[in-house]
């Protein structure tokens, strides 16, 4: 009697851990997932073509980008408000032909190419969860795009993949696409193919000299020189880093790969924002003369997009670290809702202050605000 009381007691203990820890997760705050899905929907509404499967006046590359987040958006909440994008999509639909050939498809920018391994990805994860489909032509398209990118490493500058085909540039967001893309790999298909190339990615990003003094990825390497670049530290790319070290942490369990991603998510927040408030070089339009470009205006979302993939390979071990980044998470959001967006729901790039006359709308910022949102609703504060 004793015994089984005890045990009933023991038991009762891990089941409530167990319930703590699976709420900390899973609990989705209403507001702020109510404030993705308005997002989202207008997306759907008004930028997306479905005969086409593409945004109007969009762009392959952050199309991938706008897709993977309305999955895990869904995903994240068990929602399935857009069922049957994932094949309508043009990314998608050509992943359910088996005669697409995908060098053409995905061109001659390597990181377009892993945009869109990341969006096969998300959008086989929705078909699989939801409706037990089998994704193996997604699966099948998702490798063979991967082996592209794996096929344009090489040994100039120490190893590293080209940004583009013709091969005469290596920077930070390519290799920070292969680093989360071999590392992510090994964690779905436990290939060691994978796990081999995350480590290689990763030594040679370390490596590299691409992070200077603060703490920031540059954007590259000079040709010839292999030398930093010094060229702007978008937030994209110290974002994308995020996730590739923490799919290899949670392949590897090496700390250190934790460490290394607090550095630059730290350098992040002191470095590139205003008032607490993300901000990219081009969207102080006095200071740039310039806007921020189409794609420069969804870099910012992608920070976020993969700070959040982090906290989900490290949150088990290091709950800590959502409490650390909660409130800057939420405000993110916050100032998209409030600085960003206009009374037709379309968001604007500049998210730091009132629009000073900088702040473009377009489908690639109004995606940027979506993952702000899809972030907070994952991680941010329930208010
Ligand atoms: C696409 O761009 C054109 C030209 O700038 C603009 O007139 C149109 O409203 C845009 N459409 C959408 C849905 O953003
Ligand atoms: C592992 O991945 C590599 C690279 O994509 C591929 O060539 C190989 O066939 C895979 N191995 C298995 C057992 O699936
Ligand atoms: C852990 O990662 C660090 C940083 O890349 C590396 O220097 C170290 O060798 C790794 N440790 C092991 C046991 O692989
Ligand atoms: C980044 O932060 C460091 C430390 O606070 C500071 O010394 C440096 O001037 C900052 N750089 C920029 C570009 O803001």
């Amino acid at each position: 009697m004793q015994y089984s009381s005890l045990a009933q007691v023991l038991f009762l203990i891990l089941a409530a851990i167990l319930v703590v820890s699976e709420a900390a997760t899973e609990f989705e705050c209403p507001s702020t997932v109510a404030l993705a899905f308005n997002e989202a929907h207008h997306y759907k509404d008004v930028d997306y073509d479905s005969a086409t499967g593409s945004s109007i006046n969009g762009s392959f590359w952050t199309d991938s980008n706008t897709m993977e987040t309305l999955h895990l958006v869904m995903l994240q909440t068990g929602r399935s408000d857009f069922d049957g994008l994932a094949d309508n999509s043009f990314l998608g639909r050509n992943a359910l032909i088996p005669f697409t050939d995908w060098e053409t498809f995905t061109g001659p920018f390597i990181d377009d190419a892993g945009w869109a391994v990341l969006a096969l990805w998300t959008m086989a994860d929705y078909k699989a969860t939801h409706h037990q489909q089998n994704v193996d032509d997604f699966l099948t398209a998702a490798a063979t795009v991967y082996d592209l990118i794996a096929s344009n490493w090489d040994d100039t500058c120490g190893g590293g993949v080209w940004w583009t085909v013709d091969h005469t540039y290596k920077n930070a967001i390519t290799n920070e696409l292969f680093l989360t893309l071999s590392a992510q790999g090994y964690l779905r298909f436990k290939n060691d193919t994978y796990l081999e190339n995350a480590k290689k990615a990763w030594a040679w990003i370390e490596g590299s000299g691409m992070r200077n003094a603060q703490g920031l990825y540059n954007d590259g390497l000079v040709f010839g020189t292999c030398v930093n670049n010094g060229e702007t530290t978008w937030t994209y790319n110290q974002g994308v880093v995020l996730s590739g070290l923490g799919a290899l942490y949670a392949a590897t369990g090496n700390e250190t790969l934790v460490s290394e991603a607090e550095i630059t998510i730290d350098a992040t927040i002191r470095n590139l924002t205003v008032n607490g408030i993300l901000k990219e070089s081009c969207d102080d339009v006095v200071l740039e003369g310039t806007p921020c470009d189409s794609d420069q205006q969804i870099f910012k979302g992608i920070w976020l997009k993969h700070l959040q993939y982090f906290l989900t390979f490290v949150h088990p071990t290091h709950p800590e670290l959502v409490e650390k980044y909660q409130a800057f998470i939420g405000s993110q959001s916050e100032a998209v809702l409030r600085f960003a967006t206009d009374p037709q729901l379309d968001i604007g790039s500049v998210w730091y202050g009132v629009d000073a006359g900088g702040s473009v709308f377009s489908v690639q910022s109004l995606a940027s605000g979506i993952m702000a949102h899809a972030a907070n609703a994952e991680y941010g504060p329930c208010l």
